[in-house]
């Protein structure tokens, strides 16, 4: 591995060296090492103090990941790291501790990123300034719900809203449920003719075509939402729901695409192309069946490139018999990444017209929390209040 000279008079080993203390991390960190091609000087076990020790003999990394969530005191340890680092050194480092003081102290010591655990792959883009999957900064947002009336258009519906209306970028919602166009109900919007266009000719669809032919919700949100009588001219061929797709993606920051569990081909293009897929279930056992399949599938048909976020929407719906997201975790071995309540004011907001009733109801919550993982921000709770405080640390593109 490449050894250079620094602006400092002094030299870095390219690659990245990481002291981690957890296997998720390892996995986590190995997988983002893979998919950016970068090389792994050493992955030791163990956190700062094992830094520490290692570094003071051996060539600065250019790239250094560390666990401090063990350390009796993070300050002192980091002062002590940063003498034995180059200037050119990128250090990042994952701890437990939520605080906005150690956050910011950490970053004045010259600090490149404090990550919070669990460690994700897109906070690790995010901390080493790189783009996420794609040479592009566009990204695909695939979402399947496991079962009827799980909520995975309310969720998609919500997260379009969210991602253009908070976040402020630009964002656009496909809706392949052609048979009953849900998402165009749900914006209180008409059901156009343009995805019967744009499925039947998707070569065309270009920026005149977003322009011209899709709705428009807000100043930042698209949408295309309506229905096919048959789908013979759209539905026949996958590739004309991927392509549709492919074509869209470079006129916005975000493409959320929501494909019903039974439309098959829909489905396996959003399996292929998605960059992140969220997987929505109810917390039933027939939901919950159903999304360890799809999980199985998505991480196979992803081969590794598709980040999965599951969310288990309209918890405590029932009083018996609904399954705990530990329980699942543990029996099934696949994690649930967000958690929605059951929401009693939802319906009235869609009478009104509206996704949400307002910020304090648990479904904008539960929005906000998975838009900020979409996006790769942070959410941190600031002295056990609920109020809480966003961390940008991705540029704002949209
Ligand atoms: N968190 C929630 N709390 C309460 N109600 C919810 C929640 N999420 C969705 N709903 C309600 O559940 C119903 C089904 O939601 P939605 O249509 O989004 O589900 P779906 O999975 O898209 O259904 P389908 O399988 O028919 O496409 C709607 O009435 C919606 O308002
Ligand atoms: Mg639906």
């Amino acid at each position: 591995m490449a050894v250079r000279r620094t602006v400092s008079g002094g030299t870095v080993q390219d690659g990245v060296l990481a002291f981690l203390d957890d296997r998720d991390s390892v996995r986590v960190l190995q997988d983002f090492a893979e998919r950016n091609l970068l090389s792994i000087i050493g992955l030791m076990r163990g956190g700062i103090e094992q830094a520490i020790k290692d570094l003071s003999g051996r060539t600065s990394p250019s790239r250094l990941i560390v666990d401090v969530s063990r350390s009796k005191n993070v300050q002192r340890d980091v002062i002590h790291l940063a003498d034995l680092c180059d200037t050119d050194t990128a250090v990042v480092l994952v701890g437990k501790d939520e605080g906005i003081e150690l956050y910011r102290e950490l970053i004045s010591l010259g600090v490149r990123d404090y990550l919070l655990k669990p460690l994700s792959i897109e906070s690790l883009y995010n901390a080493f300034d790189l783009r996420s999957g794609v040479a592009k900064g566009n990204r695909l947002v695939g979402v399947i719900g496991t079962s009827g009336g799980c909520g995975s258009s309310t969720i998609t519906a919500g997260l379009g809203w969210y991602l253009s209306e908070v976040s402020k970028r630009y964002t656009c919602v496909v809706d392949y449920d052609t048979h009953f166009a849900s998402m165009a109900l749900l914006y209180n919007r008409k059901p156009t003719l343009a995805i019967f266009d744009g499925l039947r000719h998707p070569d065309r669809v270009d920026r005149l075509f977003v322009d011209r032919s899709m709705d428009k919700v807000n100043e930042r949100l698209t949408l295309l939402s309506g229905r096919l009588d048959e789908d013979a001219e759209g539905g026949k061929q996958a590739i004309k729901y991927r392509r549709l797709l492919r074509n869209i993606e470079p006129c916005f920051r975000y493409t959320l695409c929501e494909a019903p569990r039974w439309q098959d081909r829909a489905c396996q293009a959003l399996l292929e192309l998605s960059q992140i897929l969220v997987i929505v279930c109810a917390p039933d056992i027939m939901s919950f069946r159903n999304a360890v399949e799809l999980f199985k599938i998505a991480t196979e048909e992803g081969k590794g490139h598709t980040r999965i976020i599951v969310v288990l929407n309209k918890q405590g719906t029932y009083r018996q018999g609904e399954i705990g997201s530990e329980q699942f975790e543990q029996l099934t071995g696949v994690r649930i990444n967000h958690i929605v309540g059951f929401d009693p004011t939802v319906l009235q907001a869609l009478n009104q017209g509206r996704i949400f009733v307002g910020t304090g109801s648990s479904l904008y919550r539960g929005i906000e929390m998975l838009a900020a993982d979409v996006i790769g921000e942070r959410m941190i709770k600031h002295k056990g209040s609920f109020a809480r405080m966003k961390e940008k640390l991705l540029p704002s593109i949209g």
